[in-house]
Formats: C-alpha cells, sequence, structure tokens
C-alpha cells in the first residue's frame, strides 16, 4: 500500500542496496496505469541499463488511495521537484498541471520524459524552447506509438529521414473497433469488448471520434516537418459511420478500410492533412496490420518507404519507452541552444487521392453508367463500381475513383447527391505502395 511521508525520511529507508554507483532517482508525476508501470518496471530493468533506478516519490489526486505498489505518494508537486530528482517522468495526462510542472522542471534544469501527447501536441514548442535554452533534455518518444521507438531514430538521422508525407494507424482503440467489425462483430459490440478487454477508456469518444489521433499528428508534423499545427484545425472523422457493408465492399475492391492519420507536405510548407477511415489497398504496409496493433509509414524523396509498427499502447510497453528515454536523457545532457520555432500552418484538404464513395437511397439509384458520366462531367473519373444491393428497403453502391482534389470530389459529390436524391458517403482511398 501506498504512504503519505516525508519524502526525504522515506527515501533514506528505501535507497536500493544494489549497484555500487549511485541510483538515478526519478520522481513520477502521475502513478496510474503508466506510472505504475513505471514503478513495476523500474527494479527489474536495473541490472539491463546498468544503474539502479530509484523512484522518489510520485505527485498524485488521491494521497489516501490504497496503491498496488510500493512508492511514496504526494499531492505536493513542489516537494517532489525540490528534491532534486535526476530525471522527472510525466504520466499525468492532460494539459494542466502537466505543462506547468514539466516547464518548472525544466527551469531548474530537470531532464524531463513524458507519455502525454495532449500536453506535446499543445504545447510542444513551449516546452522544447524551454529545454533547448537551458540545455535540459525533453524526449516524448512515449506520447507516439508508445511501443515503437521511431521518433527518436529520425531525430538522429534527420539527412537521411527527410520525411515529407506519413500515413498511420496511430489509435488502437478504432483500429481494434474496425478489425472486429471486418471479422463480423458490430459496432456496439467492437467498442464493449475494446472497453472489456481494456483497450478503451470509459469515455472512448477522443479514439473512436479522431481526437487522440489528430493530437499525435500534430506531434508527428512537427517532428518530421518542423510544421506546428492545432490539432483542432486537422480535418478529424470518426469510425462511427462505417458498416459492415462498406468493409465487405472494400475487400472486393481489393482492399481495406482503416483509421488512418496522414499529412503530405511534399513540395508545401501547408501540409494536406486528415484523419479518419480510409479505403487501404491490399498492397498498402498498413493493410495487413489488425487490432490494436500500430503502424506507421513514413515517406520522402530519400528514405523511400519506410514502415514501422507494433504495440502503440499498455502500461507496460509505455514505461519500457519512457525509461529508455531517461537513460537518452541521462546521456543527451545538451548544450543550451536556440530552439528552431516550427512554422504555423493550417492543414488543407487532402489533395491528389482517390475516393471510395457509397450511396445510399431509399429509392431507386441512378445506372452506374449514369452516375460515372455524371461524375465524369465534373472531371472526376470512376475506377471501380459495385453492383447493387439491396437491404432494409435501401439500394446501395460503392464506387472508387481515381485521384482527384478534394474541393473537384466534393463539387461532383454534390451534384450527384442532388441529381440522384441520394445519400453519400465518402472517404479517401490511400494511394498503393508497391512493394520495391
Ligand atoms: N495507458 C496507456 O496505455 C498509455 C499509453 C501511452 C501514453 N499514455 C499517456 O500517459 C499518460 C498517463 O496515462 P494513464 O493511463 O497512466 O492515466 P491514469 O491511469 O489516469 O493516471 C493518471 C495519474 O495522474 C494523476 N493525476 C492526474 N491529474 C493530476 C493532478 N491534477 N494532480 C495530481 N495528480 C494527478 C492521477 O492521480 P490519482 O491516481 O490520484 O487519480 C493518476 O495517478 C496520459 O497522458 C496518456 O495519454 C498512456
Amino acid at each position: 500500500m501506498a504512504t503519505v511521508v516525508s519524502l526525504e525520511a522515506r527515501e533514506r529507508a528505501t535507497q536500493p542496496a544494489v549497484g555500487a554507483a549511485t541510483p538515478t532517482r526519478l520522481a513520477l508525476l502521475g502513478l496510474g496505469q503508466v506510472g505504475s508501470a513505471v514503478a513495476r518496471l523500474a527494479p527489474a530493468v536495473s541490472p539491463q541499463l546498468e544503474r539502479s533506478l530509484h523512484i522518489t516519490g510520485a505527485l498524485v489526486r488521491d494521497v489516501l488511495r490504497r496503491r498496488a505498489c510500493d512508492v511514496t505518494v504526494t499531492n505536493d508537486a513542489r516537494s517532489l521537484l525540490d528534491d532534486r530528482p535526476d530525471v522527472v517522468v510525466e504520466a499525468l495526462g492532460g494539459l494542466e498541471p502537466a505543462r506547468s510542472l514539466a516547464l518548472d522542471a525544466i527551469e531548474r534544469g530537470i531532464p524531463v520524459v513524458t507519455a502525454n501527447k495532449s500536453v506535446v501536441a499543445a504545447h510542444g514548442d513551449e516546452l522544447l524552447d524551454a529545454a533547448a535554452r537551458r540545455g535540459v533534455p525533453f524526449r516524448y518518444e512515449a506520447s507516439v506509438i508508445a511501443g515503437v521507438p521511431f521518433l527518436c531514430t529520425f531525430a538522429r538521422r534527420p539527412i537521411a529521414a527527410g520525411v515529407t508525407q506519413i500515413a498511420g494507424i496511430v489509435n488502437g482503440t478504432s483500429h481494434f473497433v474496425l478489425s472486429r467489425i471486418q471479422t463480423g462483430s458490430t459496432y456496439a459490440d467492437a467498442l464493449a469488448e475494446a472497453q472489456r478487454r481494456g483497450f478503451a477508456e470509459p469515455d472512448p469518444s477522443k479514439d473512436i471520434e479522431g481526437g487522440d489521433a489528430a493530437e499525435k499528428l500534430a506531434i508527428l508534423l512537427r517532428h518530421f516537418g518542423r510544421l506546428r499545427v492545432r490539432p483542432s484545425d486537422i480535418e478529424t472523422s470518426g469510425i462511427g459511420s462505417i458498416t459492415p457493408a462498406d468493409l465487405t465492399q472494400a475487400a472486393v475492391f481489393g482492399a481495406t478500410i482503416k483509421p488512418v492519420a496522414f499529412a503530405d507536405w511534399t513540395g508545401s510548407h501547408t501540409p494536406a492533412a486528415f484523419v479518419g477511415p480510409a479505403l487501404v489497398p491490399a498492397g498498402h504496409p498498413l493493410a495487413g496490420l489488425r487490432g490494436v496493433t500500430n503502424g506507421i509509414c513514413l515517406r520522402g524523396p530519400v528514405c523511400g518507404t519506410l514502415v514501422f509498427s507494433g504495440p502503440g499502447a499498455g502500461p507496460e510497453v509505455t514505461a519500457a519507452t519512457l525509461l529508455d528515454d531517461v537513460v537518452e536523457a541521462l546521456a543527451d545532457r545538451c548544450e543550451p541552444r536556440e530552439f528552431e520555432i516550427a512554422t504555423s500552418c493550417r492543414p488543407e484538404a487532402p489533395r491528389g487521392l482517390g475516393w471510395f464513395v457509397r450511396l445510399r437511397s431509399a429509392g431507386r439509384l441512378p445506372e452506374a453508367v449514369d452516375v460515372a458520366d455524371l461524375l465524369a462531367s465534373h472531371d472526376v473519373w470512376c475506377s471501380r463500381t459495385s453492383s447493387t444491393t439491396t437491404a432494409d428497403g435501401c439500394e446501395s453502391r460503392w464506387l472508387q475513383t481515381h485521384p482527384c482534389s478534394e474541393g473537384r470530389a466534393t463539387a461532383a459529390l454534390d451534384a450527384l447527391r442532388i441529381g440522384a436524391s441520394c445519400d453519400l458517403w465518402r472517404i479517401p482511398v490511400l494511394e498503393t505502395i508497391d512493394a520495391e
């Protein structure tokens, strides 16, 4: 059970016996799922890291609650920082007090590592700027696809990377739900299963509606493109409108539907970006991923196509990445320098992608050839059309277009909606990436 005592007294009593070297002292901000996993993992990985890790204490809201791990808890953040830990591990979540405490630690010269995508997406510039001025590491590998260390890889290889396009599955909850619908579950059953198995929050709206993925995409845009984008400026849609029939039809078209975060800034300082479901051709590296697995496909003129995949979340993998960041931060004491402020911009709608469209009508749908002609009159060209299906008294048909601008697609589909008096739903189509 956790206890509330003076941190100094507690620390003297619990100094680890192992290791001749002075232990590395970690202060935890948060002792929830991630913070507790850090506390559990720290002693186990000490030999592997060749240094003993000692948790000086953890900031929590409720100091009276029984805790599964034996860590001193406090609700006095200042005392934790006054105690001068070697590294602060931030796993509070949300914007405040996470931002203020991370800044306070940095100003005191204490390195900070975080798993908190919200604070990195919203205040990353401010935190990185403070860290650069003070010459203090600030690391956030665990904030995006926590189990796959790809951000640090590119931080060290900026020229080789030169990334100008990102396509990723960065939210495990929505990916799990879609994968389950694909194998026959209803949306409600799939979501309930995700919650039962701990893959979804009690309120899963941020995952399902794309808010979580938009925060991660904003972090990736700053990391790879030096582009500062507000998550709320990214066009975002959720997976709630996808039906089993859409997934069946996607398979007939040799593709699948995935919850995607996409941005492309090739030749432009204004990225085209979206978060939402997209049709992914079977040959695309993201198409074969299933369940809660995350994946990221990075493309650039020099690096070509690079693909990373693995667990995106889970307390244990997140804790492991945070502890790796601790080690990196300790090795990485940097000189004070200027932080290169990223360019602020508002992303555009996706450009140059095809569209997967569902037409649905309570009456009769127009003939496929008439639909294709109408779209062609707006310079939008169909590449595939399904046969018509009838269910619940409604006719449905799906089509796929060749790549065109979002504006052209909107004009053509608006004309179709009015001309054919039908409901239309559409999602972008990711480009095929051929194996080389
Ligand atoms: N869970 C994952 O698999 C995962 C994966 C990757 C990244 N992350 C990120 O890691 C962070 C932590 O996630 P989590 O799942 O561990 O969250 P959590 O279980 O809700 O834990 C949050 C912890 O922070 C403490 N806390 C929150 N607000 C506080 C405040 N104002 N003052 C003092 N203490 C406060 C809570 O105290 P009490 O215990 O007293 O409530 C709790 O110990 C989030 O940013 C999340 O996005 C999580």
